[in-house]
């Protein structure tokens, strides 16, 4: 039993940039098939350079994401190994009160971190069942246990809401030989959001956020591409159905 994943068929949703990237990359250079979606064609067409075979798709059109899935296995010859659920964020939103929320804000948030990952394992799942194996890997947040650092009441509840579903999907799929995880990353500096979030917080909040983590150091996205990758290996074969917090231990 090892970390090898030559030859295997690995699929990324959110590839383009941050966390996404790093897990494509990381399955790139063990030997495996990537295949990795995003809504940001520029930065996806450096991914192709690296061997990752990238399409632009909006996951959310929940369609179009199980459109995507059935073209990977049609180019794979067959089901799917690896389904890393990862597209998500606050879709361009920050805190507000939640009377201020409209409607199209709390539905985009919630369509892109839930509906994605519901729309994505959905398409993939009977292809794994009738092989008898399969992996998916939900990247939730610590949203998903506690108040999120970005006040987005969407972005928590559905974060919190991808960890519901990878606990009943482990139990529906577990039986196939699938199964289901999720990772809880901490606050990583990876896009725009994450630096104006960062830069909101001035030096003193910055600081605190430090102290409160044990380590006293940010994640980086090779971090939660090595848990990413734990729970997607044979190592992590008897791990079904739960949620590795990689946050340096708040
Ligand atoms: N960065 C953090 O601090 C942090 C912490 C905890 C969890 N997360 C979660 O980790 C995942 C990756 O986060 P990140 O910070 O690397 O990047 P991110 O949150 O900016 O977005 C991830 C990727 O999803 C893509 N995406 C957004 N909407 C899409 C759509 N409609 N269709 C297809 N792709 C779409 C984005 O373009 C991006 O490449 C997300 O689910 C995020 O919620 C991030």
């Amino acid at each position: 039993m090892n970390m090898t994943f030559e030859g295997k068929t690995v699929v990324v949703s959110g590839a383009a940039i941050g966390f996404g990237r790093a897990i494509a990359e990381y399955f790139v250079r063990a030997g495996a098939h990537v295949y990795g979606c995003d809504v940001q064609a520029d930065r996806l067409a450096e991914l192709a350079g690296v061997g990752v075979t990238t399409a632009v798709v909006d996951l959310c059109d929940r369609e179009a994401g199980a459109a995507w899935i059935r073209d990977v296995e049609t180019r794979a010859g067959g089901a799917i190994d690896i389904l890393i659920n990862n597209a998500g964020g606050v879709a361009g939103h920050a805190h507000q009160p939640i009377e201020d929320v409209t409607d199209a804000a709390w539905d985009r948030v919630i369509d892109i971190n839930l509906g994605s990952t519901f729309a994505l394992s959905r398409a993939a799942a009977p292809s794994m069942k009738r092989r008898g194996s399969g992996v998916i890997v939900n990247i939730s947040s610590g949203a998903a246990l506690q108040a999120s650092l970005t006040g987005v009441q969407a972005y928590c509840a559905a974060k919190h809401a991808v960890l519901g579903l990878t606990r009943q999907l482990a139990h529906e799929l577990g039986p196939h030989g699938i199964r289901v995880n999720a990772v809880a990353p901490g606050f990583v500096r990876t896009n725009d959001a994450t630096e104006r979030q960062w830069d909101a917080m001035g030096a003193a909040k910055q600081a605190a956020l430090l102290e409160g983590i044990a380590l006293r150091r940010l994640g980086t996205p090779e971090d939660i591409a090595n848990v990413t990758a734990f729970l997607a290996s044979d190592l992590a074969g008897m791990v079904n159905g739960q949620i590795i917090s990689v946050d340096g231990g708040r």
